[in-house]
């Protein structure tokens, strides 16, 4: 079955709602995750962040995206977008919201410069679907564990990938 997903802006959807839904799709210690020391202190991002609604409109999925950066081993900044949580309530998983959302993330990346895209999640979705990739992470590290396999990277010219750094929020 493939659902018709309405997408909207996420900042038009209650806080406390898109609050809910996360608590539902993942598990109650979710605020623990090193995804969200990695964006401390941060706002996500408007422009690149969506709810979807099912046919009743009820919501059923979000996505969002967080300023952050590389930083090399020589104190420079690459700046980066990192990409999650992406949820959908369990009892709608698998037929098509997620997609859905990455779609229109992924379609609202700037096409003169779009920032490499970082995230931490399942190689065999996010690169079967979206061509994200582990292959150049291995020399990055996060403000706490993880699975180095499921740290993920998107990036038109890969070439300009630090091979080494430690992620973290944006500072400008
Ligand atoms: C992972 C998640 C976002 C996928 O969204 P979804 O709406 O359920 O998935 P879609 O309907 O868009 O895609 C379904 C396809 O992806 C595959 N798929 C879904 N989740 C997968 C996973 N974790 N790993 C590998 N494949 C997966 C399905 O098998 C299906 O494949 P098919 O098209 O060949 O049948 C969703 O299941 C979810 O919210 N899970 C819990 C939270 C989570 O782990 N989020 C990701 C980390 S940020």
């Amino acid at each position: 079955m493939t659902a018709e997903a309405k997408i909207i802006p996420l900042d038009s959807v209650a806080p406390e709602l898109i609050e809910q839904l996360l608590d539902r799709a993942f598990e109650p210690e979710r605020r623990k995750r090193t995804a969200y020391k990695v964006r401390e202190g941060m706002d996500w991002l408007p422009a690149l962040s969506f709810a979807a609604l099912d046919d009743n409109d009820m919501l059923v999925g979000t996505i969002q995206c967080w300023p952050v950066a590389l930083t090399d081993p020589e104190g420079r900044a690459h700046p980066m977008i990192m990409v999650g949580p992406v949820a959908v309530l369990p009892e709608v998983q698998n037929v098509g919201y997620g997609k859905a959302l990455m779609a229109a993330t992924l379609a609202s990346l700037s096409p003169d410069a779009p920032l490499p895209q970082v995230m931490i999640g399942d190689a065999e979705y996010y690169g079967r679907f979206w061509g994200f990739g582990n292959e150049h992470t291995s020399g990055w590290t996060l403000p706490g564990p993880w699975e180095p396999h499921r740290l993920l990277v998107r990036c038109d010219n890969p070439a300009v990938l630090p091979k080494a750094g430690k992620l973290g929020p944006w500072r400008g």
